[in-house]
Order: C-alpha cells, then sequence, then structure tokens
C-alpha cells in the first residue's frame, strides 16, 4: 500500500445504492474474549477481520486457546473461567487496541505467572489507570508506574467481588469490572454513567448468567453475582455504525445521491451520531429494524443534504457517538450557523488526540472553529464550503478515524488532500477503500 493517498476529485453519482459494512468491533472483540472464557466450541459470523480483531486473537492463543478463522467463521473454543495456560512472563502486545489491552487485563487467571501487556506507540500513551484501579479491587495485582502501557499483571487465588462507582462513561473500564465479576465470589455491584451496553446485554440475553441492571438519573447500575461459569454460544455479528457513518457522512454531504446500508448494529447506546445528524435536518431513516440477542439491527437509509442547520448539542448524547464526533465536526462545518459541543474531554484519550484533531483539519478548512471552556469546541459552518486549497494530514500516531474522515471530507468538499498512513484504516474498517470504490471513488 501507498504511503501517502492523494484525492483531489470530489464523488460524483454513487455507483450502488446499497452497502454493507464490516461487523461490529466492540461485539468482535467481546466475543473473542467471553469464547474463550466459555466452557467449549463458539462460532461467531461476519467477525470483523481488522487489526485490532487480529491483536485479540493473538493474544487468546497465547493464552492457550484454539482459534480457527476463514472466510465467513470464527470457531473459538473456551476453556471456563479459569481455563486459561500460559507461563510466567508471557508477552501480550494488544497492538493498536485500547478495548483488547484493557479487557485483557480483566480475564487472566493464573496466580503462578505475570503477564506483560503492552501495545504499539499509540497504545502506550493511552491511561490504564482507569483499569488499574477497580481491577486492584478484585485481587489483581500489577507493577505498574506510569499508569500507562507496558504493564505487568498477575491474577490473584480467589478473586474478591468488589462495589465501585465508574464516573468516566467508558464501556472498556465497565467491561473489564464486569469480566472480572464473572470471576468474584459474591456481588459486585457497580455504579456507572451510562455508556455503551453490549456487555449488560450479552451477558443477559446470550450468557444468561445473573446480572441485575436498573437505571438512575445520573448512574446505570449492573449487580453481578460471581463466580459463574456459562456456556459456549454461537453470535452473529451485525454491522459496525462506527463505520457505517463514513458512508452516511459521505451520502448527506455529496451531492442528488441516497444509500442504504444494510444490517447495522443500531443500539441506543451507539446511535448518537444519527440522533445529532437528524437534529441538525438529516432525516436517516431506520429500515427492517429487528431484534438480535438483545441488540437491535437495521438498514439505514440517508440522502444528500447540503441544507443543514447547526447543532447546540447536549452533553448527554456525546457517549453514544464517541467514535464519531471527527464526523459530527465535519458536518457542522457545512451548517448553516454556529454549533457547540462541550464536555469532549475523553475525545482527546483515543488512539490520538481526536479534539485536537478535529480542530486543526476544520482550521486547516479555513473554518472558523473556537476551542471553549468545558473541553467543548463552537464551529461556525459555512453552506456552501467548496475547498480549492492542498490540506496535508499527517498523523504520527496513525490514527484510523482521522484517516478515515480525511477521505471523506476530500471526497464530498473538493480541494487537493495528500492524506498519510493509509494502512491505519485496518485497524477498524480494513475495507473501507474498496467500498468506497464501489461507490465509484478513484482511490
Ligand atoms: C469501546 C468503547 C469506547 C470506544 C471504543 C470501543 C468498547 O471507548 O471509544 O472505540 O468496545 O467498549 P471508552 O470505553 O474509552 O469510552
Amino acid at each position: 500500500m501507498k504511503k501517502i493517498i492523494s484525492i483531489n476529485q470530489k464523488i460524483n453519482r454513487l455507483k450502488k445504492k446499497i452497502i454493507f459494512v464490516d461487523g461490529d468491533k466492540s461485539l468482535s472483540i467481546r466475543f473473542l474474549l467471553l469464547s474463550s472464557l466459555s466452557s467449549g466450541k463458539c462460532i461467531a459470523s461476519n467477525l470483523l477481520k481488522s487489526d485490532d480483531v487480529k491483536s485479540t486473537i493473538e493474544c487468546i492463543k497465547k493464552l492457550g486457546i484454539k482459534v480457527k478463522l476463514n472466510k465467513n467463521f470464527c470457531e473459538v473454543i473456551g476453556k471456563g473461567l479459569f481455563g486459561y495456560e500460559y507461563k510466567n512472563n508471557l508477552i501480550l502486545n494488544a497492538g493498536n487496541s485500547g478495548t483488547a489491552a484493557r479487557l485483557l487485563c480483566s480475564v487472566l487467571t493464573n496466580k503462578n505467572s505475570w503477564v506483560k501487556i503492552t501495545g504499539d506507540h499509540s497504545l502506550k500513551k493511552r491511561d490504564m489507570k482507569r483499569i488499574i484501579l477497580p481491577l486492584k479491587k478484585f485481587g489483581i495485582k500489577f507493577k505498574n508506574k506510569t499508569g500507562k502501557l507496558p504493564l505487568l499483571i498477575q491474577a490473584p487465588k480467589k478473586f474478591k467481588s468488589i462495589t465501585y462507582t465508574e464516573n468516566l462513561g467508558s464501556a472498556q473500564c465497565k467491561t473489564a469490572i464486569m469480566f472480572a465479576a464473572l470471576k468474584a465470589h459474591g456481588k459486585t455491584k457497580l455504579k456507572c454513567i451510562p455508556s455503551r451496553n453490549h456487555t449488560e446485554i450479552i451477558f443477559k440475553n446470550v450468557l444468561k448468567v445473573p446480572i441485575k441492571t436498573k437505571k438512575t438519573k445520573k448512574y446505570d447500575l449492573i449487580d453481578i453475582d460471581g463466580p459463574q461459569e456459562f456456556k459456549p454460544f454461537n453470535y452473529k455479528i451485525p454491522g459496525d455504525i462506527s463505520s457505517a457513518s463514513f458512508f452516511i457522512v459521505l451520502t448527506l454531504l455529496s451531492r442528488k445521491n441516497f444509500l442504504t446500508i444494510k444490517n447495522v448494529n443500531i443500539n441506543p447506546s451507539r446511535t448518537g451520531i444519527i440522533k445529532i445528524l437528524n437534529q441538525m435536518g438529516a432525516r436517516i431513516k431506520f429500515v427492517n429494524k429487528k431484534k438480535y440477542k438483545g441488540e437491535i439491527i437495521s438498514d439505514i437509509f440517508v440522502k444528500s443534504n447540503r441544507n443543514l442547520k447547526a447543532i447546540n448539542l447536549d452533553p448527554k448524547l456525546n457517549s453514544s457517538a464517541i467514535d464519531e464526533f471527527l464526523l459530527i465536526f465535519l458536518v457542522a462545518s457545512t451548517c448553516r450557523g454556529t454549533s457547540i459541543f462541550r464536555n469532549l474531554s475523553e475525545l482527546n484519550k483515543k488512539e490520538s488526540k481526536r479534539l485536537n484533531w478535529g480542530i486543526k483539519i476544520l482550521k486547516m478548512m479555513d473554518i472558523n472553529i473556537k476551542r471553549i471552556k468545558n473541553d467543548g469546541v463552537k464551529i461556525q459552518g459555512k453552506p456552501n464550503l467548496e475547498l480549492n486549497k492542498t490540506l496535508v494530514i499527517k498523523n504520527f500516531l496513525k490514527d484510523h478515524r482521522v484517516f478515515m474522515v480525511s477521505v471523506i471530507a476530500a471526497l464530498t468538499l473538493g480541494g487537493n488532500w495528500k492524506i498519510h498512513d493509509p494502512i491505519s484504516f485496518k485497524t477498524s474498517f480494513p475495507t473501507f477503500l474498496e467500498k468506497l470504490n464501489s461507490l465509484g471513488c478513484k482511490i
């Protein structure tokens, strides 16, 4: 693959009216880890074949788990909650995946061995304190001074149940606690700021483990009784709304197009981008909704619309759109009026500092974007925005979403774009460029 891609032509008429996107990343990683803890053979169809998922597979294989992956299926032979086999000083490399790194810390069980968890340049910059703190309460030992990878970890003889309040609204953090709770003796009581709830749904509807959930005004309450072994299961992974979002915005900001994205998981804790774009006037529709093991799967229909209005976003929607803010900023730059977004500090804790990147890209596009208090931004839209300058995007942390949003900006707003590190999209959406080319782009 080339080191830089150049785009200097906007997308015209989309060549197809229907596309599928790759499998959901959150669900693919959860499937792999949970199936490895089940008591036998689990099969998933449509598993995402991205670098993050491949890193997760390599890690569980090193823990003694058999995984077979072919074009259509992934088979994992679980060995039960305490069945991993590994020697002292094993090294697990989670690559670029925060989800894999953080969740792996909660599944280890061998009390006699230390495991080193590490990752790539970007992952080594990310905060691990958020999981070290609660996991220590279960009795898990950590050797780490910086709160960042690499860290050494050793499981306890017996996991204690805990009571914990999670105030970041991080689904990775919540999930790490929930995975550890499966092994803990007694009731783990978790109080957390709402975030994507796939783990709760899988625990209830797929693993059928004793879990109680309740919503209060500010927190989601989760009680789990452990230790709790569970049976093997099969799972059909739906399309990832975070990947679908690039095609939603491509269609929205291009001229006279429409597109249906088939079979996407529209779990309400993930559909913030749709709610936000519809509040801006987009009229995106869900068609053929169906339930699957507690999740909601649907086709998403979107039409071009460059007549959108600015938004003053309620930060309550932030978590359900957390991976989509670069796209949302891009749309805001084409709206009538001034959009305001607040409480976005978590964006700077992703694969790269995405809040800073959003500001940088929009500034390059000559958009008036200002940082405001409480980690917010104010974006003054230009409804007839057309670019005719050269823009160079070079992100030394190779953030996949920075790459993909730059491609969508280039294809919809014009200009002469030189975008570095194309390989990065393989982290989450390996067929991204292939799909764009099938719609008529020439990349
Ligand atoms: C994820 C949770 C989110 C999201 C990430 C995947 C998950 O991160 O940004 O891409 O699968 O649980 P946080 O837990 O940091 O919010």
